[in-house]
């Protein structure tokens, strides 16, 4: 099951374990690009149903669960940023964010986990970023969200460690996606970084390290020096130092 299937890295993650022989269960709102992506993975041989939710929404996820109740692979990597400041930002987008970001990865990891821990295998992929490993201004909210995965993710690893199920926390950096458009919201002066992975890029990246047994891939050799870097940095000053950054989007 692969949440966020409509776009960006969860649409490459789809391609990829479907060229890869896995039968797949595509989640997403946009169901129309949804059923064109599964009639490209359908042509690589494989099952692919098309299950469209809205998973901010508590009803959509249980029954999402009840459609699909046996999963081995689940990809929580349906999540979307806002740019702005939190005292300014629309409370219903960010309420949103939260609900998709942190409440919707929890619940289906929580709906998915008992099932495999009880057939003796699954893998759990959760999609974080880089920004989990920092304060951003700007991104508050958003970076927040991401802490709080990368915080989920390995404990929930650790937690399910003799029951064959494995959980790996995938953190991009800049990626070339619709993330940057949703994040902007409508009139809003946001602009993407200058450099950014491909999805595929990003995607078989974390795919690759999910089938290794890593707990925590950092996509991007640059991004692994940053984060590396970052344990040393004084949580204060780089928050600082972010405003500059995330400022000038
Ligand atoms: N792009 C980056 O620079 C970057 C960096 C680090 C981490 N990430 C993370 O990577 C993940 C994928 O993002 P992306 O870059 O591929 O962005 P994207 O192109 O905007 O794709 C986001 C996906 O999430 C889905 N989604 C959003 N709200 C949803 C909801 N309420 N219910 C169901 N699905 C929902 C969207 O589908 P619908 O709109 O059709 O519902 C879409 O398929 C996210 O968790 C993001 O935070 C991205």
């Amino acid at each position: 099951m692969v949440t966020g299937a409509s776009a960006g890295i969860g649409a490459a993650m789809a391609r990829l374990l479907a060229a890869r022989g896995t039968n797949l269960v595509l989640v997403a709102r946009r169901a129309g690009r949804l059923e064109d992506l599964a009639g490209a993975c359908r042509a690589q041989g494989v099952t692919a149903t098309v299950a469209p939710a809205d998973l901010a929404d508590v009803e959509a996820r249980a029954a999402l669960a009840r459609a699909h109740p046996a999963v081995d692979l689940l990809i929580n990597n349906a999540g979307l940023g806002i740019y702005g400041a939190l005292a300014e930002t629309d409370w219903a987008r960010t309420e949103r964010l939260l609900a998709v970001n942190v409440t919707a990865l929890t619940h289906l990891s929580r709906l998915y986990a008992p099932g495999m821990a009880a057939r003796g295998f699954g893998r759990i992929l959760q999609v974080a970023s880089i920004v989990g490993f920092l304060p951003v201004p700007l991104f508050a909210a958003y970076a927040a969200s991401k802490a709080y995965v990368v915080s989920l993710g390995l404990a929930m690893d650790a937690e399910l460690a003799t029951s064959g199920v494995r959980v790996c926390v995938l953190c991009p950096g800049g990626t070339a996606t619709e993330f940057f458009d949703v994040a902007r919201g409508p009139g809003a002066p946001g602009r993407a970084p200058g450099r950014m992975m491909s999805a595929e890029a990003v995607a078989r990246i974390g795919l690759d390290g999910l089938a290794r047994g890593q707990r925590l891939v950092v996509a991007g050799s640059g991004n692994r020096a940053a984060v590396f870097a970052l344990r040393f940095a004084p949580r204060g000053l780089v928050a600082r130092l972010a405003m500059r950054v995330t400022r000038g989007r």
